[in-house]
């Protein structure tokens, strides 16, 4: 890509009012969608191949093209690196044309996300590292559900573990994403402005060249209490106003 691209545009200008009311809800059920029969075959197909590897699993969730999943793979070369994106048209792009792609260290694959994290807890795994790289923003207020930290999968990508690392381009999804967590446990996400050198990823380079401001989010997950389905949850413990 080398057109320069606009900074996120929205009628929000602090973290959404709604976001811990949202939270508490979801800790407090159970996400019942059911999972694709595609996404069960496919995810049985990745899980026979992670037995027989049995190395540590770093997940690039939303991966696009695959270009940070093959850049990760080459940085960690003792892990096997999962690349997920359910778009065939980016991973066409990175000349992925078939469900389940694998080269050296890294699978990559097309599927929905919300069903891979689910299985993915049902199986008990546990991640070394966790890349969410440049979600979707969805800045406009009312599609807050959207976004990752406000949707109902977010207790089971966080029941994963490992240390979660979110970069977005946009401050109040970072700011965001870091006080879903920290309501949760207190003070273990941390938020930073970050450079990447070199970018790892298209929407890296491309909001690189732009000259936008990244955002990393940063969380050891190991330290992380989620209490389930409980009625209630302890009242917020951070200010809902900015947090840089
Ligand atoms: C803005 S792009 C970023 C792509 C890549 N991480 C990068 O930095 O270049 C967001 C990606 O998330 C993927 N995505 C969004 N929602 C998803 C979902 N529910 N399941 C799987 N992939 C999803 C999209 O298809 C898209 O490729």
């Amino acid at each position: 890509m080398h057109f320069r691209s606009r900074p996120v545009d929205s009628g929000q200008d602090d973290v959404h009012p709604h976001l811990l009311k949202t939270l508490k809800t979801h800790l407090r059920s159970e996400y019942k969608k059911p999972i694709s029969a595609n996404s069960h075959t496919l995810f049985a197909a990745v899980e026979n191949i992670r037995r027989l590897l049995d190395l540590p699993i770093i997940l690039d969730s939303g991966c696009g093209t695959g270009a940070s999943t093959r850049s990760l793979a080459l940085r960690y070369p003792n892990a096997l690196v999962i690349g997920v994106d359910k778009s065939s048209h980016r991973l066409a792009l990175g000349g992925i044309h078939e469900n389940l792609r694998q080269e050296s260290n890294s699978l990559i694959l097309k599927m929905e996300l919300v069903d891979f994290w689910r299985l993915a807890v049902r199986h008990s795994w546990h991640l070394q590292k966790h890349y969410i790289l440049y979600p979707n923003p969805w800045p406009k207020p009312k599609l807050l559900k959207r976004r990752w930290h406000a949707h109902p999968v977010f207790p089971d990508l966080l029941r994963l573990g490992g240390e979660l690392e979110l970069r977005c381009n946009w401050r109040i999804y970072a700011e965001e994403f870091r006080l879903a967590i920290n309501y949760i446990t207190p003070n273990i996400a941390n938020l930073d402005e970050y450079i990447a050198k070199p970018p790892i990823s298209l929407f890296e380079k491309k909001y690189t060249e732009s000259g936008h401001i990244l955002y990393r989010c940063l969380c050891a997950l190991d330290n992380l209490v989620i209490s389930t389905h409980s009625s209630g949850g302890p009242e917020p413990v951070m200010p809902v106003t900015s947090l840089i």
